[in-house]
């Protein structure tokens, strides 16, 4: 009796199992904006390797289906980009370009409470995915906006482009830059682009008008190797130690603005130590009874825009690798301050950049608000283009969001994405209606 009353409710919860999983799936199988992103996200493109086969067929397809045109460039073998295009009724007008990359940064899958390639909703609408806010979200609103923008029979003035680029996390070297630089990206005659930017805790929407540019920096001293046990002048430690000593005070006086609420983050220079070498070394270890002849350190400095490059490298070659210590200097990365007409690189976000006003105008009229533009702390793509002149808006619609860029959890609000959805819908028909500017807004 007891047997057959356990094989009895077996059999019952299999059933019921069985009919959840099958809800399940069928739910999993609907295409909707929501599914759509699930399976954009679902697609692996986590360094070191990414295959951008799966991704770019994804969005090949969703082109298709939407009626767009497209185009695979490749500068760099197995590293494409992927450009789809809604043709403007005049074509004499500048064009706009909305940019999102194909990559994503790597997860620890043992870390997540959803594995972070399954692009899982839960039922209060998280959906937890690498990608979901860096920067895939973006990559599937463009082509949702324009979609809804399609079947309601809107048609744009000026052409849209929407790009799709690898490599962005490695630094956009073999992405957008050969890109930025090709005579295909000349031939787009872009006006104006917009890229990726950043969530935002609060309700309003976070918009990035520059970068800091990177500087990577190694120093270097040289000096007379001697015995452990005897003081003397100039040893390349003593001289390199010196320098360490001369650059903390340097990230202190900057910290310093930043923790007294004088400046953002991202508005001072950050010079951060990220390696140091020397010594000389033993079968277990170093050489401890000896001063070696050679040390050198590695800083990361992070330089605002409006920032003087010359002054900066004039401290670097007087103050911080003095030849007169025996010291030399040189960059592992050295970006630009300032563009081809030496102005810095920054997009104007007053009266003289028309498109800045409509593009806050069309967030607006959504219900949306912006934040005070900010200066991004870090890099994304955006510093390519704007290094040619074009004005670039960094923009990710992602309000009462906590920032997950890079970290465990990274999930989306399946609310958000959609309101995301909205926004472009609104962006991208204001942008590309514009008339006036018939030339490049420099
Ligand atoms: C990338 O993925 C595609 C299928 O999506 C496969 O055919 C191809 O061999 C892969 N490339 C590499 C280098 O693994
Ligand atoms: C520089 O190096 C030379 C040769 O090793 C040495 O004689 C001199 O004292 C060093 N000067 C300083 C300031 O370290
Ligand atoms: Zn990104």
């Amino acid at each position: 009796m007891a047997v057959s009353y356990l094989l009895w409710t077996l059999f019952i919860f299999s059933i019921i199992f069985s009919l959840q999983s099958n809800s399940q799936e069928q739910q999993e199988e609907e295409d909707t904006p929501i599914t759509r992103f699930q399976k954009y996200l679902r697609i692996n493109t986590a360094h070191p390797n990414p295959n951008y086969t799966a991704p770019i067929s994804f969005l090949l397809d969703q082109a298709r289906l939407i009626g767009l045109t497209s185009r695979t460039i490749e500068f760099v073998p197995g590293k494409p980009i992927l450009l789809l295009t809604w043709l403007g009724s005049n074509l004499n007008l500048p064009s706009i370009l909305f940019n999102s990359h194909l990559d994503y940064v790597p997860a620890e899958s043992e870390k997540w409470i959803h594995p972070p390639f399954s692009a899982h909703r839960t039922i209060d609408g998280l959906i937890y995915a690498r990608g979901a806010q860096d920067d895939k979200c973006i990559g599937v609103q463009y082509l949702e906006a324009i979609k809804n923008l399609k079947s309601r029979g809107f048609s744009p003035l000026r052409t849209i482009h929407i790009s799709y680029v690898p490599e962005e996390e490695l630094g956009g070297f073999d992405g957008m830059m050969k890109f930025a630089a090709s005579s295909e990206f000349k031939d787009l005659n872009l006006g104006f682009v917009m890229d990726e930017g950043q969530a935002s805790p609060g309700d309003e929407f976070r918009v990035f008008y520059g970068e800091r540019t990177p500087w990577h920096l190694v120093i270097r001293a040289e000096g007379i190797p001697g015995h452990g046990a005897k003081l003397y002048d100039n040893s390349a430690m003593e001289n390199l130690m010196k320098s360490v000593e001369l650059i903390s005070k340097f990230r202190e006086t900057q910290f310093d603005l930043v923790k007294a609420g004088k400046a953002a983050n991202s508005e001072v220079i950050s010079v951060n130590p990220v390696y140091l070498k020397a010594g000389t070394p033993s079968t277990n270890g170093f050489v401890m009874n000896m001063q070696p002849s050679e040390a050198e350190a590695g800083y990361d400095l992070r330089l605002h825009p409006m920032a003087d490059p010359n002054l900066m490298e004039k401290r670097i070659a007087e103050e911080w690798a003095p030849s007169i210590r025996n010291m030399t200097y040189i960059f592992k990365v050295k970006g630009n301050l300032r563009d081809n007409l030496g102005r810095p690189i920054m997009t104007p976000i007053d009266d003289s950049n028309p498109w800045w006003f409509i593009f806050k105008q069309a967030v607006e009229a959504t219900g949306g608000k912006l934040a005070k533009p900010e200066v991004l702390l870090s890099t994304t793509d955006s510093r390519f283009i704007r290094a040619m002149g074009i004005p670039v808006l960094g923009f990710s619609p992602m309000s009462n969001t906590p920032v997950l860029v890079h970290d465990h959890n990274e999930f989306l609000r399946d609310t958000v994405f959609m309101k995301g959805i909205e926004v472009y819908e609104s962006v991208i028909s204001a942008l590309s209606s514009f008339e006036g500017v018939s030339a490049q807004v420099i």
